[in-house]
């Protein structure tokens, strides 16, 4: 007896201790038994799901966001508390629970947790919280975007986006490309478009005024107009023509009125610039890049690329396998326009050379002609950047887009102008002022090599992913128009 005591009191310190010191879910399902198992811990989470038995017990499904399973929690009637708890554990209820990590007698998870005690930390009323144990489209999630972090759904989705950054960076690193982190509030327009947020401190009711009655920027903080970068490109090729080899990864901003499932008005952007490089080499590190992530997404995140299959999308993990081990098809832009004509296919925009590939050209080229992701090279000058280098005869450039099943554009890359005269022609023919690209000029002045580089919308990838169809599903607070909470 005195033994059972002494036990019994060694046990409770033990689980004073583990009080203050929390087990993440994540940790206590993957730690090898026996080390793992018969020990006293505590868990804080949230509540998926409650379920009673008859025979006085009840199950708590409970999730830290550590990891996509759940931690099944086992509450015995014989918990001082448990009256109190059937009234006040629902989905969502915070609690925290200590009690012993045991082998699991049901199905489906490898450790349980017998709570020896269970706190409620943060109660909900079920009838006001909007998150349901039942899973709930994205759409309607979408209302919610405080909230749905705590669906398994967006959970799945989250985690392969924080693998595919890490993948991004994995890439590039072990290829020895430097990480340049390039500006967001920036003078100039990288894609001439003229599709940038304006930055300014000036009050918008009565900002000063120049003699000619316009609004008078040199107040302005910067003493000049500035905007939100649409891409870190120019300033990233004038850090690879002196580092070699660089990448960025950072946000970037576009006020585009594109009320699309692929569009967004701030989206995160990877774009490597490599010094002594061409189109052909370009393509390459695209493609590889491209099969890599993938592959590193598919080795990372198992759970969740199996979930988001049962979930969302059938086939997801065949056709990831599939991606990360094709070789990628290549046609010029000739020759896709020629196999668009050719195909019979009636499309809402009309084919002929010279249009810009709309996203149902570009998924019947993927989908149907190429079956596997295609790289289309050398587009019209007239409908790409100022900035890619003119292909010899004049008409096209050297430009690259990368197409993708389901998602269509994923990759727009292309071999840099390297010659001074050629770039100022350009740019006139593009209604911009070299004058104001002075030092992106001066890249061709001094020194100038041949150069390339791309940029890939990182959203558009975690789409393919993970097999969402909305990119507004796979970043936190998506913003576009009208849309910005
Ligand atoms: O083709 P884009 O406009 O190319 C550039 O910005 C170049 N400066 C890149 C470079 O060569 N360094 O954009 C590149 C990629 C697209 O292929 C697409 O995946 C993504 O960025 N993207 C968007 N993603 C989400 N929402 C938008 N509004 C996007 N616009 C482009
Ligand atoms: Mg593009």
């Amino acid at each position: 007896m005195a033994q059972q005591a002494v036990a019994a009191r060694a046990l409770r310190t033990k689980l004073t201790r583990a009080m203050i010191i929390r087990s993440r879910i994540a940790d206590l399902l993957t730690a090898p038994p026996p080390a793992a198992q018969g020990r006293p811990v505590t868990v804080w989470g949230w509540a998926r799901s409650r379920r009673d038995s008859k025979a006085g017990i009840s199950f708590i499904d409970l999730s830290d966001g550590s990891v996509l399973a759940g931690l099944q929690v086992v509450a015995p009637a014989t918990l001082p508390n448990y009256g109190d708890l059937l009234k006040r554990v629902h989905t969502g209820t915070a609690v925290r629970v200590t009690g012993l990590l045991v082998p699991s007698q049901g199905r489906g998870q490898s450790v349980e947790i017998q709570a020896d005690a269970i706190e409620v930390v943060g109660d909900v009323d079920p009838e006001a919280y909007p998150i349901q144990k039942q899973a709930m489209s994205l759409e309607h999630l979408r209302g919610l975007p405080h909230l749905r972090a705590r669906t398994r759904t967006v959970q799945a989705i989250m985690g392969v986006r924080s693998v595919l950054a890490g993948a991004v960076h994995r890439f590039f690193q072990d290829r020895g490309f430097a990480c340049v982190h390039t500006p967001i509030i920036t003078g100039g327009d990288c894609e001439g478009a003229g599709r940038q947020f304006r930055v300014t401190t000036l009050d918008p009711a009565k900002p000063p005024r120049t003699a000619e009655g316009g609004v008078d920027w040199a107040q302005d903080f910067f003493a000049r107009e500035v905007h939100l970068t649409v891409s870190g490109q120019l300033e990233g090729e004038t850090y690879a023509c002196g580092l070699g080899d660089i990448y960025t990864f950072g946000p970037t901003f576009r006020a585009e009125n594109s009320n699309t499932p692929r569009h967004l008005a701030e989206f995160w952007m990877i774009e490597p610039e490599m010094a002594f490089c061409d189109l052909d080499g370009d393509r390459a590190v695209a493609s590889d890049f491209v099969r890599a992530t993938v592959a590193d997404a598919l080795n990372r995140c198992g759970p969740e690329i199996e979930f988001l299959e049962k979930q969302q999308a059938p086939g997801l993990r065949a056709s990831l396998e599939t991606l990360a081990g094709s070789d990628f098809a290549h046609l010029t832009y000739s020759e896709a326009i020629t196999a668009l004509e050719r195909s019979g296919k009636r499309f809402e925009f009309p084919v002929r050379w010279g249009i810009d590939l709309q996203a149902e050209h570009e998924r019947w080229l993927v989908e149907e002609h190429c079956k596997r992701p295609a790289v289309v090279t050398n587009y019209p000058k007239e409908i790409k950047a100022f900035y890619m280098r003119l292909d010899d005869d004049g008409r096209t450039v050297a430009a690259m887009d990368v197409l993708v099943p389901r998602m269509g554009e994923l990759i727009g890359g292309s071999q840099r102008e390297d010659r001074l005269d050629v770039l100022e022609r350009r740019m006139r023919e593009a209604g911009l002022d070299p004058a104001h690209y002075a030092g992106y000029l001066d890249l061709r002045r001094f020194g100038s090599v041949p150069h390339a580089g791309f940029g890939l919308g990182f959203e558009r990838l975690v789409c393919l992913v993970t097999g969402t169809q909305n990119i507004r599903d796979v970043i936190p607070y998506p913003r576009t128009p009208g849309h910005c909470p």
